[in-house]
């Protein structure tokens, strides 16, 4: 598994040329990319600056030397390479199961050439399996927890080390225990109707690649 995490993000470094700005993903997955560039950077003068998703790739990032800016100083991304939990047919995505999802939605917006590097296994007909993150702000989260619980959503707050888990945007995460997901498009829209609620998991439509790495080699998935 972890061998296939590797050639998928070793993989999506192909598509990083001198002089772009790159959004670095967040993950196990992600964290692979990360150190190539890394390694391009260190050993051949690779000329980029690197966005980054979450604390975490920022410390991976700067461990590096991988120059970096804020998304706020930029104006695109030529390439972002992520992560993801779940990939469905119709190329939507479940993502935040390291719970960076809110920086990484806000990465991936604003990118031309947005790229999800997965094992096999994530591959799926209808998203819904992985339990859907959801990113709230602290005021106000148990009663977005109780009206979860009453549409029969299953809802769990995120925990880490025995206490509730706070994003790196200092907000809480409720996992929601959905099945099936029908329609990812409509229930996204759900959910961001919801005072409280700051993002969701659901990356419905926004991936242009998907980097599949299995047992049998890589494929390369292109979204419509
Ligand atoms: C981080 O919040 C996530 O969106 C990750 O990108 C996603 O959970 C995939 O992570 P792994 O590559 O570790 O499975």
């Amino acid at each position: 598994m972890e061998e296939l995490k590797k050639i998928a993000g070793v993989t999506a470094a192909q598509y990083v040329k001198d002089g772009m700005i790159v959004g670095l993903g967040t993950g196990s997955t992600a964290y692979y990319f990360v150190e190539e560039i890394g390694r391009r950077v260190n050993e051949e003068g690779l000329q980029v600056v690197g966005v980054t998703t979450s604390s975490q790739t920022t410390a991976q990032a700067e461990s590096l030397g991988i120059p970096l800016k804020s998304v706020d100083d930029i104006d695109v991304i030529d390439v972002t390479v992520d992560g993801a939990d779940e990939v469905d047919t119709a190329f939507n995505g479940i993502k935040g199961g390291g719970g960076a999802l809110l920086m990484e939605k806000i990465v991936a917006t604003p990118t031309k050439e947005y790229i999800w590097v997965v094992d096999e296994s994530k591959m799926v007909e209808k998203l819904g399996a992985f339990k859907l993150p959801v990113e709230v702000v602290q005021y106000g989260a148990e009663r977005i927890f109780r009206q979860f619980e009453a549409k029969g959503y299953k809802p769990s707050f995120r925990e880490k080390d025995g206490v509730r888990f706070v994003t790196d945007m200092k907000n809480y995460i409720i996992d929601l225990d959905l099945g099936v997901i029908e329609n990812p498009v409509t229930f996204g829209n759900e959910l961001k109707a919801m005072t409280g609620i700051v993002e969701h998991g659901l990356f419905n439509g926004m991936v242009n690649k998907v980097i599949v790495a299995g047992k049998d080699g890589v494929e390369i998935l292109e979204a419509k």
